[in-house]
């Protein structure tokens, strides 16, 4: 049986057709956000899922795991991380291949957690690439997290947030998202990391 809260905050958000391009059916939860019966449902229902479940770190992806990310992590008592778009965090950057970043993070940057460096992951667009980043330092090998965003389409995005927090030893507990189009695949894309979703849309 659904949470009946699970249909108020469903027909909260407004679906817009054509939007950014034809085609796409624009899921936007800026209403989800002026119902605010179902903007506190969305994050009760979050934190019901994750108190007491030892996790330390809430990473949210820019820029609507922004708005979800933070009142969970203040209601379960974890920090908030924002994995950022590109050229918007101050700091050095690593440009380390993938494989020896694990040991070049432990052996030459734990030594100076809480410093400005800087790590990014690329994924893929429909037309391109984008990028998101993260400071090192922001966490530590061992922490528990999950990753916020408010909605898989392609997994791309939550991917490489994966990726960025497994290279710093993160341990990811889930990726939680409000919205999944399951059309879309983008679960396939998130490998051994499960998927928590609210409102499954067509
Ligand atoms: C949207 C959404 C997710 C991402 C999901 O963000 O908020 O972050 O797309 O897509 P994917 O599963 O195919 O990777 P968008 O790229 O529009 O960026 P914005 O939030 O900065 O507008």
């Amino acid at each position: 049986v659904q949470d009946p809260r699970i249909a108020k905050i469903a027909s909260s958000i407004r679906v817009i057709p054509d939007f950014p391009k034809p085609g796409i059916m624009f899921q936007d939860i800026t209403t989800l956000l002026l119902d605010t019966e179902a903007f506190k449902d969305t994050i009760a229902l979050f934190v019901d899922r994750y108190k007491d479940k030892g996790i330390s770190v809430v990473a949210g992806v820019e820029a609507r795991g922004f708005i979800f990310g933070p009142p969970i992590a203040l209601a379960i008592g974890a920090k908030f991380v924002p994995m950022r778009k590109p050229k918007k965090l101050p700091g050095t950057f690593l440009f380390l291949p993938l494989v020896a970043c694990d040991f070049d993070i432990k052996l030459h940057e734990r030594s100076q957690l809480g410093s400005w460096k800087v790590i990014s992951e690329e994924y893929s667009l429909e037309y391109g690439t984008d990028t998101i980043e993260m400071h090192v330092g922001a966490v530590e090998p061992g922490e528990r997290a999950i990753i916020i965003d408010d909605l898989i389409a392609t997994g791309g995005t939550l991917a490489a947030a994966i990726r960025l927090l497994e290279r710093v030893g993160v341990k990811i507990v889930e990726c939680a998202c409000v919205i999944e189009l399951p059309e879309l695949k983008g679960k396939e894309k998130l490998g051994e990391t499960s998927l928590f979703v609210l409102v499954k849309s067509a």
